[in-house]
């Protein structure tokens, strides 16, 4: 990496300790990161990038650092202001571009220059009043423009020029009033196909230039247009579809100038018109209106079908029209209908469908829509059934009860909603024959009680949702002929029991939606008649709760072998707590778990121990005191592909838990506990893509150094790398760009004055030995001496003994029959200090030598070949030496006892500097002599230690 070129430079300052800085280097993964400053990679996207809530004011800073090949860029809900030109000039591949929610006020010529793959382009909901001539320079292959709540009063007649492959504009919501402009912006756009100008301040379609040929779809609602023919007959001619609801128009005359005839789809509610004066004058097409809100009336219908002909109709649509009653109303003249649409009326009542239909559409209808009405029951009808019926859709109404036998008039019906009404009673019987039905919706009602019977004859049934209803228990047996029931949906319920035969019959039930119930227990004779079939499990927001660590004696999910998605989070009020030991034995086949928010105190080693297909796993939000995972935890889920591990307290990341999934690619980290990294996880997650480390207390410390070196190659995105700055009140800066020197110096002076030495040491060792090892050794007890000495000394000079002798055992017996009693009997006057008899038991000799001679006032040496031989002798008389060289104090009276030839002298080179350097005296063999030897010793020893005028010469 980075570390390694920077100490390869020449001339780098580590240069000789490059071998062991490498060495250490390869301890360095070759995993790499990187990471964008404001956008995420979607990571099934690569080409994807979400920029959005990032607080954002120019658009450099969220696109600045993407890379050429990306293809989708959402910058949405920030707060950029303007697009400078070329901002996305480094994108060439871009395809999407998101600018939604944000303050855009200008965009300058050439702004998505260089964007000629962009196919869509969303600016809405920012505050455009003008787009200059050249903003959209460069889009030749754009077809989606989204310009949706924005503040355009007026259209520049170039601006949309380079748009020509343009298929859909939306201008929805804007200020603009004049129509002429818009037209003549478009001339040109030669694929145009839907324009959208809902809610605009248009008051007329007034214009000299025509509509693009291939514009098909114009929706003008929601303006104050008075008349449509205003742009002449040519204007509106290849529309086919035209949405002109909640305008002003009362003209109906003007229709038959507009030139309308091609018009598959008109929608006019909103309009004060008078329909059948329409029908009468306008020329329309009758089977191309949308009679929504035009005020038909229950004669109008009447009316309206003579007019529509006798030929079968696909839709009738009478939305918002005011119906209050249909007793009144006749279908009789309508030609045979499709679908029926009375949704947004009054309708407190249906009656008997079947009767208000005449006899050809009793045998047509198959799609009968009353929704958003105020139905509040619905009974019984026997007579006139309606044999092709399929779908009924009574959604949004007050229906409160279902009575007996209530669709019975629709016997092959195969889809039915009930769903987001009042129904608190269903009759036990209330869904009886319905034996083709395959969806049916209950959700959103007030149902509190199933009967075995509710349910009985739908035995085709695939889907069946009551959610959000107040069923408290689930009788027996009341799902029991539900053979072919694939979903149920449960969720939202009262439910607190469950029993091994709430489910029976349900042999091919495969989701399951207990979610949000007050379930306390599972078991696994509970899910006993689904496991056959069951996949998809949902058991959030129940009431489960573990607080022992106790192992179940069958585990609750033991025979769910197909089972691939199970759902345990966020159980109430205070979360699972615990799992138990193998809690998940069985799952074999289970691909997805979800237990977050479950406040996990701890989660047994073995739980996911079984659950080798596991590809997603979710831990999140469970900080409530787990912290770190058990060791081994994650050991057989060598499938996962993506672990959510947010906000669970983590400390740290060990291999002992994040070790074995080879197959992770996505890691949600964010707010944990993490100040570092560790490298050899990393690592070890071979197949990561995306690692999210937000809000990490992460450090600038050399520890998360690698941090950095992973920058070099990309190959994992960390999100928002860029963005985590230093965890330190000391420390200024980011993570990913914190000075990195410190940490190079660090291991350099690290490295140096670990090796430096040691290689020294070594190199300089055998050299030592051999050389000068007496050397050194006398140095370091010269050193010990000295500082002894100094501590010693201060309080004026005491010695212990006026001499110490150093001699070689070989002359004890001159020492003794010689030496001491003249020196010590005879006048009684010195002290001597000889190592037989006055050095310290249990002090080591050196010790012993060194206090000796610091302690005496003189040190004699009596010289001979032996002497000059023994180790500890040289010892001591360098030591002693040392005092006359160093400290120039007269310590040494040597005593020659026999005649040294020079020549033999010479190999004892510190010996010779001493005798060099004061005179000495020699032992005569005759007796008389030996008087004088006395003399001149005792003199010697009597002589002060400063410099003076040394003892008799020879
Ligand atoms: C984009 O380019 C990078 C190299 O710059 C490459 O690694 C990556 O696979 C490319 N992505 C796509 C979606 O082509
Ligand atoms: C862009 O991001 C916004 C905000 O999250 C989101 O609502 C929208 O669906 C995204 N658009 C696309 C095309 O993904
Ligand atoms: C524009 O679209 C066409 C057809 O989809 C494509 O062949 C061409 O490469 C695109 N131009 C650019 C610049 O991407
Ligand atoms: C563009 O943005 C608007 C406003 O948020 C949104 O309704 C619309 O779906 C977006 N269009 C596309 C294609 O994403
Ligand atoms: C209705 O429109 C026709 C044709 O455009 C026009 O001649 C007539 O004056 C208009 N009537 C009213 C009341 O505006």
């Amino acid at each position: 990496g980075i570390l390694l070129t920077q100490a390869l430079r020449p001339g780098g300052r580590m240069g000789p300790f490059l071998p062991l800085l490498a060495s250490l280097l390869l301890l360095v993964p070759e995993a790499s990161a990187y990471g964008f400053s404001n956008c995420i990679q979607t990571f099934w996207n690569p080409g994807s990038f979400l920029c959005i809530q990032r607080f954002l004011k120019d658009i450099s800073s969220a696109v600045a650092d993407l890379p050429a090949n990306a293809t989708s860029v959402n910058v949405s809900h920030n707060s950029i202001h303007r697009l400078p030109a070329a901002s996305f000039h480094h994108l060439p591949q871009l395809q999407q571009l998101q600018l939604v929610y944000n303050q855009l006020e200008e965009i300058e010529d050439g702004a998505f220059e260089n964007l000629g793959a962009l196919d869509t382009l969303n600016l809405s909901n920012n505050c455009l009043a003008n787009l200059s001539k050249g903003a959209f320079h460069g889009l030749h292959n754009l077809t989606h423009l989204f310009l949706r709540n924005n503040r355009l009063s007026t259209m520049h007649p170039h601006t949309l020029q380079p748009l020509g492959s343009l298929l859909i504009l939306d201008l929805y919501s804007s200020h603009l009033a004049n129509f002429a402009d818009v037209a003549h912006s478009l001339q040109g756009l030669k694929k145009l196909w839907l324009l959208n100008l809902c809610c605009n301040s248009l008051s007329s379609l007034n214009s000299s230039s025509q509509l693009p040929p291939s514009l098909s779809r114009l929706y003008l609602c929601n303006n104050s247009l008075r008349a449509v023919d205003s742009g002449g007959p040519q204007l509106l001619s290849n529309i086919r579809n035209l949405d002109l609801s909640y305008n002003n128009i009362s003209n109906v005359t003007s229709f038959a100038k507009a030139g309308l005839q091609n018009l598959s789809y008109l929608l006019l509610k909103g309009n004060p018109l008078n329909v059948i004066h329409l029908l009468n004058v306008s020329g329309l097409q009758p089977r191309s209106l949308d009679y929504s809100g035009l005020h038909v009336g229950n004669e109008g219908v009447n009316e309206v079908c003579k007019r529509l002909g006798k030929n079968p109709l696909k839709h009738l649509l009478l939305q918002s029209n005011n119906i209050r009653d249909l007793r009144n109303v006749s279908f009789s003249h309508c030609p045979p209908i499709q679908t029926l649409d009375l949704s947004w009326n009054k309708l407190r009542s249906l009656g008997c469908v079947g009767e208000l239909l005449g006899k050809g559409q009793r045998r047509h209808l198959e799609n009968l829509v009353v929704e958003h009405n105020l139905l509040n029951s619905l009974r019984y009808c026997k007579t006139h059934t309606l044999e092709v019926l399929k779908n009924i859709s009574f959604r949004y109404n007050r229906i409160l009860s279902v009575s007996y036998g209530a669709f019975s008039y629709a016997p092959n019906l195969r889809i039915l909603h009930l769903n987001i009404n009042n129904i608190a009673y269903l009759q036990k019987q209330a869904l009886k024959g319905l034996s083709s039905l395959i969806e049916l919706r209950l959700d959103n009602n007030l149902l509190t009680d199933l009967y075995e019977s509710s349910f009985a004859d739908l035995v085709s049934l695939h889907t069946l949702n009551l959610r959000n209803n107040h069923i408290s228990v689930l009788f027996p047996r009341v799902f029991r002929n539900l053979s072919q029931l694939c979903t149920l949906d449960l969720g939202g319920n009262n439910i607190h029991q469950l029993s091994n035969r709430s489910f029976q019959g349900l042999r091919s039930l495969s989701k399951l939606y207990l979610d949000g119930n007050h379930i306390k227990k599972i078991s696994s004779d509970i899910f006993h008649p689904v496991q056959k079939s069951l996949k998809v499990l949902d058991l959030k927001g129940n009431r489960l709760q573990y607080i022992t660590k106790k192992q179940h004696k069958v585990p609750p999910f033991k025979n769910l072998h197909k089972l691939y998605d199970l759902k345990l989070q966020a159980q109430q009020p205070y979360g699972m707590k615990i799992i138990r030991p193998r809690f998940f034995q069985g799952l074999v086949a289970l691909r997805y778990l979800y237990l977050s928010e479950n406040k996990l105190l701890s989660i047994s080693p073995d739980a996911f121990d079984d659950l080798g297909q596991l590809e997603y796993l979710s831990l999140a939000d469970s900080s409530n005191g787990m912290q770190d995972l058990p060791p081994g935890i994650f050991k057989n889920l060598s499938r996962l592909r993506t672990l959510n591990l947010e906000n669970v307290g983590l400390h740290s990341l060990t291999l002992e838990v994040f070790g074995n999934l080879s197959s992770l690619t996505s890691l949600f980290l964010a707010k944990n506990q993490l100040q570092t990294v560790n490298v050899s996880v990393a690592t070890a997650l071979g197949q990561l893509r995306y690692l999210d480390l937000r809000k990490c207390p992460l450090g600038c410390t050399c520890e998360n150094l690698w941090f950095q070196n992973w920058l070099v190659n990309s190959r994992v995105q960390v999100v928002y790398l860029y963005n985590y700055s230093c965890d330190s009140r000391h420390q200024l800066g980011y993570v990913y760009s914190f000075d990195t020197r410190i940490c190079f110096l660090d291991v350099g002076l690290y490295l140096f004055s670990v090796t430096s030495p040691m290689l020294l040491l070594f190199m300089l060792l055998p050299l030592v030995y051999h050389r000068a090892y007496w050397k050194l050794k006398y140095h370091f007890y010269i050193l010990r001496s000295w500082v002894n000495d100094r501590w010693r000394r201060q309080d004026g000079e005491h010695f212990k003994y006026d001499a110490f002798v150093s001699y070689n055992s070989a002359d004890e017996r001159w020492v003794l029959e010689q030496l001491v009693p003249s020196l010590e009997s005879s006048q009684g006057t010195f002290r001597l200090c000889l190592h037989h008899r006055d050095f310290e038991l249990g002090k080591s000799i050196v010790d012993n030598i060194v206090d000796s001679i610091y302690n005496s006032r003189k040190t004699i040496c009596v010289i001979s070949r032996s002497y000059l031989q023994s180790e500890w002798c040289s010892l001591e008389i360098q030591l002693a030496s040392y005092r006359l060289f160093e400290e120039l104090k007269d310590v040494l009276v040597m005593v020659f006892l026999e005649a040294i030839p020079d020549r033999e002298l010479s190999a004892y080179h510190r010996m010779r500097k001493v005798m060099l350097k004061k005179t000495y005296i020699s032992w005569p063999l005759e007796p008389e002599a030996q008087r004088l030897f006395w003399t001149k010793l005792r003199k010697a020893l009597k002589g002060t230690t400063e410099q003076e005028e040394l003892v008799g010469k020879f």
